[in-house]
């Protein structure tokens, strides 16, 4: 009986070495952590229950009927963080790359599926040379088996990916699908195709990093949503982000007791909008001086710098916060702010989060680069999210409203729940000084003229009164106050039901 129960942890121990102790040694000496050790990292402490772990590959061909690893180069199962259910896999690059056979498929989609019954994250983590090259058509269907269940689990749990080494082909293509990326820097690249087959194809030299690194994808390409510098970083930060997220869309995200008082006010917020129209400030100060202790989890804040989106609490309650940011190209909107926030709009509305939205902005960027990559498409993408979207949400416009990018930014008219504004709000269709060279052109040749209907302009338009006037704002509020009125605005609507006409799906402008 003995020697049966010493042969359980003799192939227990086979399975937890992987790849073996000189591929684990070469794995640190690349300053990356193994796939066991990162999930231990990820989930609370004792709290991993495994799945799988005697799987093997069936592959014949090739020497690979000799080369049987138990686990096959994937650990999964499922664990803990902050005392709430997650799914896990974590791809194992010791063991033939981390690549995956039709075996490793089967593995992640057994957790994907079963995530999807319990109503619980399912976290990716990824190390992986894509397709198992020896294993062929087996290998790509294994692919297509694990993107189906991205799909049906998207908007039913959330789903969020690590890439913590090198990843290719079928490795990308699966986190895409996923809510969020995070990238480790100087380690973890994403390409389709990697710099070899670049070269070979379009001639181009570009290396690992260029084609494809953090850096590339959390503020260039906006594929990932954030950048770290390490394994452990990368991994607390998932953990931070979870803490947000409701395990699926059963439920609400978590309320949680806050000891920040909800009717603090903030003098300084008074004084936080410039005098001078043109000059910019930092929306991120407002949102740290109005979130529960100043904790706000940023998304994507390398990438399309003019917007800023993230997760923080108003007494106690989780929050998507959507916000121009002025510091960055006036806070226009382009079309990367508008896909980097209409695909967060989305996430919120699919998971309950209610969106806060702040708004400075000077309209849509114009010019022939923006046409020419589709501004029109990609800018109707945010206006759509904004209008389909049925959760609470709480609109304050600081400054700037102008043109079709108040109507966009979460206005009344896109069924905002609850819109205020701040005295020094400007509602029109374009700025006083471009809109008197329009309406007042027979003037244009005499400078004083010009200047006088630019004032009265202003006088008349650069102020939230007349919008106040026809309703489409609930109340003008003090800067001071925002805390406790939004946090109020929100209380009032925990009950709000709203649902959409039934149709199969919609046809948001992709
Ligand atoms: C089988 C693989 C493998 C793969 C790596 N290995 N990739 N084995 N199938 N796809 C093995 C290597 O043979 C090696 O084994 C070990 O993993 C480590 O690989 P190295 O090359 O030594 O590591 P490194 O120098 O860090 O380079 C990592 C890498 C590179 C960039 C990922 O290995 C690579 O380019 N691999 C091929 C990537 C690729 O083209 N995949 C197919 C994509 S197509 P030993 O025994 O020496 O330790 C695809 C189709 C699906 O995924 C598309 C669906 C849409």
């Amino acid at each position: 009986m003995q020697d049966i129960l010493e042969e359980l942890e003799r192939r227990r121990g086979r399975a937890r070495l992987g790849g073996g102790e000189k591929r684990i040694a070469t794995q640190h000496a690349k300053g990356k952590l193994t796939a066991r050790e990162r999930i231990d990292l990820l989930l609370d402490e004792g709290s991993f229950e495994e799945f799988d772990m005697f799987v093997e590959h069936r592959a014949t061909e090739f020497g690979m009927a000799e080369q049987k690893i138990p686990g096959d180069g994937v650990v999964t199962g499922w664990g803990a963080i902050g005392g709430r259910q997650v799914y896990v896999f974590s791809k194992d690059f010791t063991v033939f790359g981390g690549s995956l056979s039709g075996a490793h498929a089967q593995k992640i989609v057994k957790i994907q599926r079963q995530a999807m019954k319990v109503g619980a994250p399912v976290i990716g983590i990824y190390d992986a040379g894509g397709a198992r090259i020896q294993e062929g058509v087996e290998s790509l269907a294994g692919y297509a088996d694990i993107f189906l269940e991205n799909v049906m689990a998207s908007g039913v749990v959330p789903q969020i990916s690590v890439i913590m080494g090198p990843c290719a082909g079928g490795d990308v293509y699966s986190p895409a699908m996923t809510d969020f990326i995070f990238m480790v820097k100087d380690t973890s690249y994403m390409y389709v195709t990697g710099p070899e087959v670049v070269r070979a194809v379009t001639h181009e030299e570009v290396t690992h990093e260029e084609l494809g690194g953090a850096r590339v994808h959390a503020g260039r390409s906006g594929v990932a949503d954030g950048a770290f510098d390490n394994d452990l970083e990368a991994l607390s930060q998932v953990r931070r982000l979870v803490d947000f997220l409701p395990l699926s869309n059963r439920e609400k995200p978590p309320i949680r007791q806050s000891y920040d008082d909800p009717g603090r006010e903030e003098p300084s917020l008074d004084t936080l909008v410039p005098a001078d129209a043109d000059k910019p400030y930092d929306i991120k100060e407002l949102i740290s001086k109005v979130v529960d202790e100043a904790d706000f989890f940023e998304v994507s804040p390398d990438w399309a710098k003019n917007i800023v989106t993230g997760f923080a609490r108003m007494d106690g309650q989780p929050v998507g916060v959507v916000a121009n940011q002025p510091l960055a190209l006036a806070g226009v909107l382009d079309i990367d702010a508008s896909r980097k926030a209409a695909r967060f709009v989305r996430f919120c509305d699919a998971f309950g989060f209610p969106i806060v939205t702040f708004v400075d902005v000077p309209g849509f960027m114009p010019g022939t680069r923006q046409e020419y990559g589709g501004l029109i498409t990609h800018g109707a993408k945010l206006l759509f999210a904004y209008a389909e979207a049925t959760v609470p949400k709480v609109t304050l416009i600081t400054r700037k409203a102008y043109g079709g990018a108040y109507d966009v930014m979460s206005s009344k008219h896109l069924r905002g729940d609850v819109n205020y504004a701040w005295p020094t709000a400007e509602i029109a269709v374009m700025g006083a000084k471009g809109a008197v060279e329009i309406i007042f052109r027979e003037d244009a040749k005499d400078p004083e003229k010009l200047k006088a209907r630019e004032a009265e302009y202003k006088a008349r338009f650069a102020n939230p009164f007349v919008a106040a006037s026809l309703g489409y704002l609930d109340d003008v509020i003090m800067p001071r106050e925002t805390r406790k009125r939004l946090v109020r605005a929100l209380k009032g609507l925990r009950g709000k039901e709203l649902s959409n006409p039934w149709k199969k799906h919609d046809n948001i402008p992709l």
